[in-house]
């Protein structure tokens, strides 16, 4: 069987990648495979010091860094504003893992505020932008989520750091596949990538018995784990509406391949449901060229 490695990556010159949560983990090999193959990368990120430390470390063409912090819908508003150039792929990397309970900005539950509302904003502000693809990174913990549409901020729920997670990451995946439907058939694709287990900053944070079972196992190096994000930012002639991930056993190590995901991040209802309430709490409302 062949391996898709970095060394497939066709030649990205020319083009242009934003990657959110360039500043370490898998957004940072992101950021390095990319600009090695010829990319112009638009590395964002909090913490800009951070950011250009990654910036120094490629091989090629250094990326440009820019501030984003997807917890507040002012600072996304202002990204997408001073970004007045066409992109050829956005990759919704940046997310939180299993945090303790905390709001945004915005006084969304911390997950779902930053792994899916902001890049939700993000996205819609930017897809008039935006010519090849969108790729949102999910994770194999989609399936633990439910999706309580009535109380998406656990404001009627008793707080549970690795489920507030799951339900975060099952909304990638709603939102993806939703996405793909939404689109014209002559604008970009929506792809969903999810990197198994790989060990990044974020993945070691929760040192409890639960984290180390739920995130923990043999994680696979970041490298590796950055493949799924690559293949699905960069893979000709791609298709939408699937998700990427690696070949091992329950996809939790290993090459990329398309992979199956939970039947409830097919469930259009949801999708459907759930992006309804994303415009509404973010205000941004997507509209859709012929
Ligand atoms: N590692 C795994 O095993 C694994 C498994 C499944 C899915 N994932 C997914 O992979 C993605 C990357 O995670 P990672 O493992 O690389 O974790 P990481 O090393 O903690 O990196 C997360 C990145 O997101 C950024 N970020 C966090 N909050 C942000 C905010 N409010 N605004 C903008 N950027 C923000 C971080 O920025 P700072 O540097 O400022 O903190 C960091 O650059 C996430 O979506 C995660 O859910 C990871």
């Amino acid at each position: 069987m062949t391996r898709w490695t970095p060394a497939d990556i066709p030649a990205q010159t020319g083009r242009t990648v934003i990657v959110t949560g360039g500043s370490s983990g898998l957004g940072a090999e992101v950021v390095r495979a990319l600009c090695a193959a010829g990319a112009q990368v638009i590395l964002t990120c909090r913490d800009e010091r951070r950011g250009r430390a990654v910036a120094q470390s490629v091989d090629r063409r250094e990326p440009e860094v820019h501030r984003l912090d997807l917890a507040d819908l002012k600072s996304v508003r202002a990204f997408a504003e001073t970004l007045e150039r066409p992109v050829d792929v956005l990759v919704n990397n940046a997310g939180v893992m299993a945090v303790p309970y905390s709001v945004t900005a915005d006084g969304f539950e911390q997950h779902i505020g930053t792994n899916h509302l902001g890049p939700f904003a993000l996205t819609g502000l930017l897809l008039d932008r935006v010519r090849d693809r969108i790729v949102t990174v999910s994770s194999g913990l989609h399936r633990l989520g439910r999706i309580h549409l009535d109380d998406l901020h656990y404001e009627h729920r008793r707080y549970q750091r690795w489920l507030a997670y799951a339900q975060s990451k099952l909304a990638n995946l709603l939102f993806a596949y939703e996405l793909q439907r939404r689109l014209p058939a002559d604008g970009p694709l929506s792809v969903a990538a999810h990197p198994g287990v790989a060990a990044t900053e974020g993945q070691r944070r929760d040192t409890s018995l639960q984290g180390k079972i739920l995130a923990g196992g043999r994680a696979q190096p970041p490298s590796m784990g950055a493949l799924p994000l690559l293949h699905a930012a960069t893979a000709p002639g791609g298709e939408g509406g699937i998700c990427i991930g690696p070949d091992g056993l329950f996809q939790r190590n290993g090459y990329p391949q398309r992979v199956t995901t939970s039947g409830r991040s097919r469930d259009t209802e949801t999708a459907s449901g759930l992006w309804d309430r994303s415009e509404r709490a973010t205000g941004v409302r997507y509209t859709f060229g012929s």
